[in-house]
């Protein structure tokens, strides 16, 4: 042992590298010290400490989770489906993924070869990126991207390369993103449909993102947790169904936002089966196992039929049109979304008018004025002067709680009606 790291005192008790006042002088992570806690979890902290606000920033249902599924679970717990389930997800589970999979995104996915069950699409994709990246690999994302990619590329090892999705149609630019790929280049990561922008990729654009993974020998992380949620006539596609892409796609998914439960954090990760085998490697050291009787009430929400995901949809639809019929009408300007369930809004007029020098005092100004907590735009973005003059609404809450948010917005009328 080195003497100057490691001290016994006169007890023998360790004092490790604390010095004689106790106060600790080593460095901690320098991977944790180039990002911050979580602004949307943050914003929801705020929103607490402003009673009687809408707490339209973090993702998550004000709603019940449909009764039959909480059911199952209960039935779970009541018989005995208590310990430990197989570190990869109960039987049960994965054979309902595989089915599902099949079903809806056109995957083959063995159960015992290619799903791995993580908690929620959160471990997901840390675990995926975990198991396929090494010191000075890239990874490709693009911005505004959800929050966690950045800390996840970093906490994987690996250097992220932004690539913009630019309004008003949230498209990207396909030279750069061809220019983007390079020797480094290991992973893409690509979320449709969206948060926070709403946009569901197409066809061609996934097409395109394939042949680059094959041209660069580069695999897709694809997170697809709104794949339920879609407008209009937009349809969801996984590109791990394409045939070429079927080896070098990790898709994640979860239950989460589709059946109403982030709570229970249950999600999965299909790959291959050789990088499951490593996903599965870092899944069992960072977490043994999703919680074994939500699994089972898990496998019962994916044998829902047909009619839950129309209702879905037209759920969603509606609670879009409320918050975005309402936005128009502000000083706020959004962009609709094509899925999922947050809208996107440039406010350079509500700034200009009210000083306000960047996004997060936006977000700000508007819980301690207006009552609605939102995510400032900045949190989306590498640079966070890219997304200063954005913000992000949620709207996955009930017609009630969204109704009260049309009320307030009538607050921030468009500046025409009072100039
Ligand atoms: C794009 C995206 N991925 C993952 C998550 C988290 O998913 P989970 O609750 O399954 O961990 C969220 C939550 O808002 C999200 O928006």
């Amino acid at each position: 042992m080195h003497g100057s790291l490691c001290n016994l005192n006169s007890n023998g008790l360790f004092l490790g590298l604390f010095n004689n006042s106790g106060s600790m002088k080593m460095d901690l992570s320098k991977i944790t010290e180039q990002f911050t806690e979580s602004i949307i979890r943050d914003m929801t902290r705020v929103a607490l400490q402003h009673p009687g606000s809408i707490n339209l920033a973090q993702g998550f249902p004000d709603f019940s989770a449909p009764e039959s599924i909480k059911q199952a679970a209960i039935e779970a717990i009541k018989k005995d489906i208590n310990q430990y389930a197989i570190t990869w997800g109960t039987a049960s589970l994965r054979e309902a993924i595989a089915a599902k999979a099949l079903r809806y995104n056109h995957i083959k996915a063995d159960p015992h070869k290619n799903i791995t069950v993580t908690c929620g699409a959160t471990e997901g994709m840390m675990a995926s990126l975990k198991a396929i990246i090494n010191p000075g690999d890239e990874i490709i994302i693009f911005e505004p991207f959800y929050e966690n990619y950045g800390p996840d590329c970093l906490l994987s090892g690996a250097t992220p390369r932004c690539i913009r999705l630019r309004t008003p149609d949230w498209s990207f630019d396909f030279n750069e993103l061809e220019k983007a790929f390079n020797p480094k280049t290991k992973a893409i990561v690509i979320n449709t449909p969206n948060n926070p922008t709403g946009k569901v990729f197409n066809e061609e654009e996934l097409r395109f993102i394939a042949e680059l993974c094959l041209k660069n020998d580069v695999i897709a992380v694809t997170d697809e947790i709104y794949e339920h949620i879609l407008y209009d006539d937009h349809l969801h596609l996984s590109i791990a169904s394409f045939p070429e892409m079927a080896d070098r796609s990790i898709t994640i998914n979860s239950i989460s936002k589709t059946y109403s439960l982030t709570g229970w954090r249950v999600g999965w990760a299909i790959a291959s089966d050789r990088i499951t085998r490593e996903i599965r490697k870092v899944h069992d050291f960072l977490t043994v196992g999703a919680a074994a009787p939500l699994q089972e009430g898990a496998a019962f929400a994916l044998s829902l039929g047909e009619e839950y995901y129309q209702w879905l949809a037209e759920f969603y639809r509606n609670a879009r049109d409320t918050l975005y019929y309402a936005l128009l009408e502000t000083d706020l300007h959004p962009s609709k979304p094509a899925g999922a369930y947050y809208i996107m809004c440039e406010c350079t007029d509500l700034m200009q008018q009210h000083q306000l020098q960047n996004s997060l005092e936006l977000s700000y100004f508007l819980v301690k004025n207006i009552g609605i907590a939102t995510v400032p735009g900045s949190s989306f973005y590498s640079n966070p002067s890219y997304g200063q003059f954005l913000i992000r609404f949620c709207f996955c809450k009930n017609p009630e709680t969204l109704q009260k948010a049309q009320s307030y917005l009538l607050k921030i009328p468009k500046s025409t009606r009072y100039r």
